[in-house]
C-alpha cells in the first residue's frame, strides 16, 4: 500500500479512502471482470486490445459498461498522470454492483468500477535475462477461461504451489495438454523454429500480448501454428515462453525437472521480446 490516487465510480480518491460495499458481488460471488494494461514511458501498451476484450467479457456475463470507451481511455490517462506513473500497470475492475446476497441478480444493478496503478519496470525485468521455471499442475479452473473474471483462487493457489516447489510459475494441464500459464499465455518453439501456441477456445484467455506476438511473428517471418501441445512436447521443445501484459515475453527455461534447450533464453524468444517491446512502445498511446 502507498499513497496512490485511485478511481472509484467517478471519483478520484486517496487509496485509503476508497471503499466498496461488503455486498458488492465481486466480493461475494467473484462477479466482476478485470483488465491489466502495461504503462511504459507513461503511455499505454496494446490499449485497444484490452478495451475490446473488456467489452467482450462484460458482454459475455451481461454487465453493461458503466463508462464509454472514450471516457475509459481518459480515465486510464488521468490515473497515469495523477500517480506520475512512468513504468507500471493499470488494474481495472468492473463488478456487477452491490445487492443483498442472492445467487440471482436484477438487471438494473449499478456496476462498481475501480482502477488503481502499480509501479513495475517490466522492460528491465531480470527474469527476461535468466528465464523462469514452471511446474505443471491440473487445470482446475471453471470452463469459461476466455472471460477475464476475478475468480482467481485457483491460479493463485497454483502459483503458491509453484513457489513452494521452488519454481516461478505453473502451467495448467487439461486432458493431457497445456492450456496456459496461471496468469499468462504459454508458447513453445519447435526444433524448426516454429512458434506453437494453443488455438483460441473457451479453455484459454484470448491474450492481448498473444495476439500481438502472432502479428509480430508474421511480420518477422517466424512461422507459427495455433494448436494444443502436451507437456511432453513442451519439455522437448527448443524454447518455451509466456506472454502477458506484465511479463511481455518471458522465456521459460525449465518445465518440472526438465531443462529446456540450453537452460537459458533462446534466440527466438529473445527476438520476439525485443520486437514486442520496440513495436508496442512505438504504437503506445
Ligand atoms: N493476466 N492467460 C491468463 C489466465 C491470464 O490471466 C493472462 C493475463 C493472460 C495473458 O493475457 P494478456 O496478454 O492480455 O495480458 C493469459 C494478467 C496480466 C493478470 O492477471 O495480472
Amino acid at each position: 500500500m502507498s499513497d496512490r490516487i485511485v478511481y472509484l465510480n467517478g471519483e478520484w480518491l486517496p487509496e485509503t479512502e476508497a471503499k466498496v460495499s461488503i455486498f458488492d458481488r465481486a466480493f461475494l460471488f467473484g462477479d466482476a471482470i478485470y483488465e491489466v494494461t502495461a504503462v511504459v514511458n507513461g503511455k499505454l501498451l496494446d490499449y485497444p486490445g484490452h478495451t475490446a476484450r473488456l467489452n467482450r467479457s462484460l458482454n459475455e456475463i451481461g454487465i453493461k459498461a458503466p463508462v464509454s470507451d472514450d471516457e475509459l481511455l481518459e480515465i486510464h490517462r488521468e490515473i497515469v498522470r495523477k500517480n506520475e506513473i512512468t513504468d507500471g500497470l493499470i488494474y481495472l475492475q468492473i463488478s456487477r454492483g452491490a445487492a443483498d446476497r442472492d445467487f440471482t441478480f436484477k438487471s438494473d444493478l449499478k456496476p462498481t468500477i475501480t482502477l488503481f496503478t502499480q509501479v513495475k519496470d517490466a522492460v528491465n525485468n531480470p527474469q527476461a535475462e535468466t528465464g523462469i521455471s514452471v511446474i505443471t499442475v491440473p487445470d482446475q479452473r471453471w470452463r469459461r477461461c476466455d472471460i477475464k473474471t476475478v475468480q482467481l483462487l485457483y491460479p493463485s493457489l497454483a502459483k503458491m504451489e509453484a513457489k513452494s516447489r521452488g519454481a516461478d510459475d505453473a502451467w495448467l494441464i487439461l486432458d493431457g495438454m497445456v492450456t496456459e500459464a496461471s496468469s499468462a499465455t504459454a508458447h513453445i518453439i519447435d526444433a524448426n523454429g516454429k512458434l506453437i501456441t494453443r488455438q483460441l477456445t473457451t479453455e484459454i484467455l484470448p491474450g492481448i500480448t498473444r495476439a500481438s506476438i502472432l502479428d509480430i511473428a508474421k511480420e518477422a517471418g517466424v512461422d507459427f501454428e495455433e494448436r494444443a501441445f502436451s507437456p511432453e512436447e513442451a519439455k522437448n521443445a527448443a524454447e518455451a515462453f509466456i506472454t502477458s501484459a506484465t511479463a511481455f515475453v518471458t522465456p521459460v527455461v525449465k518445465i518440472d525437472d526438465t531443462v529446456i534447450g540450453e537452460g537459458k533464453p533462446g534466440p527466438v524468444s529473445k527476438k520476439l521480446r525485443e520486437l514486442y517491446i520496440k513495436s508496442r512502445i512505438e504504437l503506445s498511446i
